[in-house]
């Protein structure tokens, strides 16, 4: 005679789709019904009914089940699993794997008609991130390409900063039209529809994940080679929405010199790979002064890390940039788009060498 357990026993080698646990260990299984030897009903709970993987699961418990039971018809159902049934399941994943859970069940933007989306993201804050992302949109739109954007640090924007950019953006035909630099980048920044530049922003979570899809979705970025998104330090919630909802093409990761010493790099890689996310290349900041007076480099942190580095993660070393007070001074008086030099043009070159631009 054929039993329950004989069924959840079995279950037990077919895996959740993408993890290593399986979906009888991770309590999928809700109910049995046996109708003789041959014939079984099974009704599986899920997270959410239009989850993704819900038809690999039907399959594969088919498949075994018919296989190592000799079963002829098996009839599955799907249910929404309680509040408590999906609390349980959660509490049975790593954090690692409710991530990609999480990233397999949240739908993507389109595209529109953004040729690339790349983002600019580091470790940890104050290695340069919002001055790689301004001095990459500036390089990139003086080599002719059309650009935008987007200031994803909502609670601690400065790419406005940057290009000294005070105006308000206006909204025409139900879209936020982005704001225009002098040089014709389009901008999309918190700073720039908060009443004073100085107001904190506080928000939680969520608020700031509506922000981010505004931002996206009603935001008329119109047609664009590129779109740069300016990220906030570390790996924060911002990091898993973007990941999981932008159609991000590439990331480019900015680290210094102590940095690339540390394993700050090897976390944000980490995450850029369970996400399933392409790294496009490492960019070094501040690795050299060099002398006002007779021009000689002085390689502050002794030799560069970061082709070491690229290498052993499988990425491009894109380049380096020298602590240069004028990228400051440029900074405070928000006219980054006038900063240039040998680095940040063979950076932008080696970015663009990677681009889609038909
Ligand atoms: N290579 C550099 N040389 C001199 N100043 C720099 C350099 N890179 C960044 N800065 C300055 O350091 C400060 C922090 O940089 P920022 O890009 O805002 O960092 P993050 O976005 O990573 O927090 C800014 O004032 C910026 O102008
Ligand atoms: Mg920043």
């Amino acid at each position: 005679m054929l039993s329950k357990k004989e069924i959840i026993d079995q279950l037990k080698n077919v895996l959740f789709p993408g993890l290593s646990k399986s979906i009888a260990e991770l309590g999928l299984v809700k109910n049995i019904n046996i109708k003789d030897d041959k014939n079984i009903d099974i009704t599986f709970a899920l997270p959410s009914l239009n989850y993704p993987g819900k038809e690999d699961i039907e399959a594969h418990s088919v498949v075994y089940l018919k296989d190592k039971l000799e079963l002829e018809n098996i009839n599955v159902n799907f249910e929404k699993m309680e509040p408590q049934e999906h609390q349980a399941f959660q509490q049975k994943l790593t954090k690692e794997e409710q991530m990609k859970l999480q990233a397999s069940m949240i739908p993507k933007y389109e595209k529109h008609q953004l040729k690339n989306v790349l983002v600019v993201t580091s470790g940890k804050g104050g290695v340069g991130k919002s001055f790689v992302t301004s001095m990459l949109a500036t390089e990139l739109h003086r080599k002719g390409l059309s650009v935008g954007v987007l200031d994803a640090d909502i609670t601690g924007s400065s790419i406005a900063k940057f290009f000294g950019l005070k105006q308000r953006p206006v909204v025409m035909n139900d879209k936020i039209v982005p704001v225009e630099t002098n040089t014709g980048i389009k901008v999309i920044s918190m700073n720039l529809l908060l009443p004073e530049e100085t107001n904190p922003v506080l928000w939680r979570g969520p608020l700031i994940n509506k922000v981010l899809e505004e931002f996206y979705e009603k935001v008329e970025w119109g047609p664009l080679d590129i779109l740069l998104l300016d990220l906030p330090p570390g790996t924060s919630d911002t990091h898993l929405t973007i990941f999981q909802s932008y159609p991000v093409d590439g990331i480019v990761f900015v680290s210094t010199p102590q940095d690339l010493a540390t394993m700050i790099v090897q976390k944000g890689i980490n995450m850029a790979n369970i996400m399933k996310v392409p790294i496009l290349g490492l960019v070094e900041n501040m690795t050299h002064i060099v002398c006002p007076n007779c021009g000689e480099k002085i390689n502050l942190f002794g030799q560069s890390q970061g082709l070491k580095v690229a290498t052993k993660y499988n990425t491009e070393y894109l380049g380096r940039i020298p602590l240069d007070p004028k990228i400051s001074s440029y900074t405070d008086e928000g006219k980054i788009e006038k900063y240039t030099n040998d680095n940040t043009d063979k950076i932008a070159e080696n970015v663009k060498a990677n681009l889609e631009l038909d």
